[in-house]
């Protein structure tokens, strides 16, 4: 009998470990021949520990198990059976392309990656030049996963048409945003992607070495894309000559310190370096000058892992997917209060409202929705009246939104917005780089001034809204520059929650 448990930390925490070893347990006591894979997560998170039993070719489903279930789901009676899993709706509906083989596939099997198309894409990159590659990624549409969607392939014609002795290849996964976990579940799920996609960037731009700088609260992730490393190493896929080609590419693991700044690129690049992580001013850029001086990519796990998929199916099957300018597919993360939370792989154009409300299924705790906030801690805090609002790039910013690393995190109607408002601008004030004064002394101020308004200060919130304009224009980076969208977005869509301090004061 074929069973399938995940591995991942979601799962984990969950108890997939436990029910596994029930599983065993009870198979043993009965005597039946049981080979448990474990495997990524399919992103069903609310049905985790999801087992899944092979029945001629076909996964059937057991959610929400526990270690007390084993003995029914190994006897086909469990009243947790779900079916096939592929058939059930969250799976049906969507367009996994980057996320295809997670919860497929034993993700340090390197023939199973294989057998489900891996190392197409690279085998297709390298009979192309440098410039072909770069162009094909260009074709594709593809844009940076990490926040800021920056064309992934102009980045790389600049990394490309730099001259330099040695270039890098940088992936950001330090993975800090609110509510967001599609950059751990493929280095958990299919680690052989990233490995993969890297490569490839390596050849685009005449790299030669890569970094994953992947942030400590991974741990499960940092051991798993470890082993992937020294696996692909020993395969001929990373190394002096990838997979026979004569050409050079390797790669290693390097550990995050817990900064949310540090995913910012030039703060990780210091970091990388072995510096404080502080935000470098820009120019230069880090694609001409990087990691140690030299021309770097730095991009995000899902940019990267998105490379081999569009070399395997072709750069135009990738664009034919999504609306506008957001091409091929997005990675949502539901978190927050929501019924149904997880990832869910689409091409661009879903509604804010369908996902939370359609796939989400609304809040857990049964409550009207009141708010989402798309796009982690510098992502604004939208209101159900904007819920049509399509998830892409341009139509998301139209809307005063931000679609970040698409995380979406769900509220429902006992929160007060202030809170939020306050929580938001703290945030920045516990992780601001120091480096410019509107983000460290300004996001100070603004706790404080926030507080006051809690307070029934009717004077304290055109200063605040001051305060924010001075923090947009004035800031660094980001951090600093972008606070201000959730803080103000709070304001301005739920003014009676910042006049409920001046009821109570009067
Ligand atoms: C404060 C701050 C934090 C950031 N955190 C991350 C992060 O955790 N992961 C990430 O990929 N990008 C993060 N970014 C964006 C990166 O600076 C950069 O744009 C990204 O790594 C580029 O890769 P991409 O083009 O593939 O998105 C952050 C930016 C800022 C300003
Ligand atoms: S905005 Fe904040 S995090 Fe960014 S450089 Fe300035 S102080 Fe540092």
């Amino acid at each position: 009998m074929k069973l399938y448990v995940p591995l991942d930390s979601a799962a984990k925490a969950l108890g997939a470990d436990e029910v596994a070893a029930a599983l065993v347990a009870e198979a043993e006591k009965q005597g039946i021949a049981v080979e448990i894979t474990r495997t990524g997560s399919r992103g069903m998170i609310w049905l985790e520990p999801l087992v899944e039993i092979e029945e001629n070719g076909t996964r059937m489903g057991f959610g929400t198990a526990t270690p007390e279930d084993a003995a029914a789901i190994l006897a086909g009676t469990s009243d947790k059976a779900l079916g096939p899993v592929e058939e059930l709706d969250w799976m049906k509906r969507q367009d996994r392309l980057t996320f295809a083989r997670v919860g497929v596939i034993d993700p340090l099997d390197l023939a199973d990656y294989e057998a489900h198309g891996g190392l197409a894409g690279l085998r297709r990159a390298l009979g192309m030049t440098g410039q072909e590659i770069v162009d094909e990624v260009k074709a594709s549409g593809l844009r940076g996963r990490g926040g800021a969607g920056f064309p992934t392939g102009i980045k790389w014609q600049t990394v490309h048409d730099a001259d330099a002795p040695q270039k890098y290849i940088v992936c950001n996964a330090d993975e800090g945003d609110s509510g967001t976990f599609a950059d751990r579940m493929i280095m958990e799920g299919d680690p052989f992607t990233l490995i993969e996609g890297m490569a490839i960037a390596g050849l685009a731009v005449g790299a030669t070495r890569g970094y994953v700088y992947l942030r400590s609260e991974y741990p499960d992730a940092i051991a798993i894309m470890s082993r992937a490393v020294e696996i692909a190493r020993s395969r001929g896929l990373l190394g002096a000559d990838v997979m026979g080609s004569g050409r050079a590419f390797d790669m290693e693991i390097r550990k995050g310190a817990g900064a949310y700044v540090c995913g910012e690129e030039t703060s990780l690049l210091n970091s990388l370096e072995g510096k404080r992580g502080v935000v470098r001013a820009k120019p230069p850029l880090p694609a001409l000058e990087g990691f140690l001086g030299r021309p770097t990519v730095v991009n995000n796990v899902i940019s990267l892992a998105t490379v081999p998929v569009i070399f395997e199916k072709g750069a135009q099957a990738y664009a034919d997917l999504g609306m506008g300018r957001s091409r091929g597919t997005v990675t949502l993360q539901i978190a927050g209060n929501v019924a149904r939370g997880g990832l869910f792989e689409t091409a661009f154009g879903l509604s804010l409202g369908e996902v939370v409300n359609d796939l989400g299924g609304g809040t857990m705790t049964g409550r009207p929705v009141k708010a989402a906030q798309v796009g982690g801690p510098l992502g604004a805090y939208l209101p159900v009246s904007k819920f049509d609002a399509p998830l892409g790039y341009e139509e998301l910013d139209a809307e005063g939104g931000l679609l970040g690393h698409a995380g979406i995190v769900i509220f429902d109607d006992a929160t007060d917005m202030l809170e939020m408002a306050r929580f938001a601008m703290e945030f920045c004030a516990v992780e601001s780089c120091g480096k410019c004064t509107p983000c460290r002394i300004g996001a100070v101020r603004g706790v404080e001034t926030i507080d006051r308004i809690a307070q029934g200060d009717g004077d304290a919130l055109p200063l605040l809204t001051d305060l924010c304009e001075v923090m947009k224009e004035g800031s660094l980076c980001a951090l600093g520059g972008f606070t201000p969208l959730p803080v103000m977005s709070a304001v301005t869509h739920f003014p009676d929650d910042f006049a409920h301090g001046k009821e109570a004061a009067e």
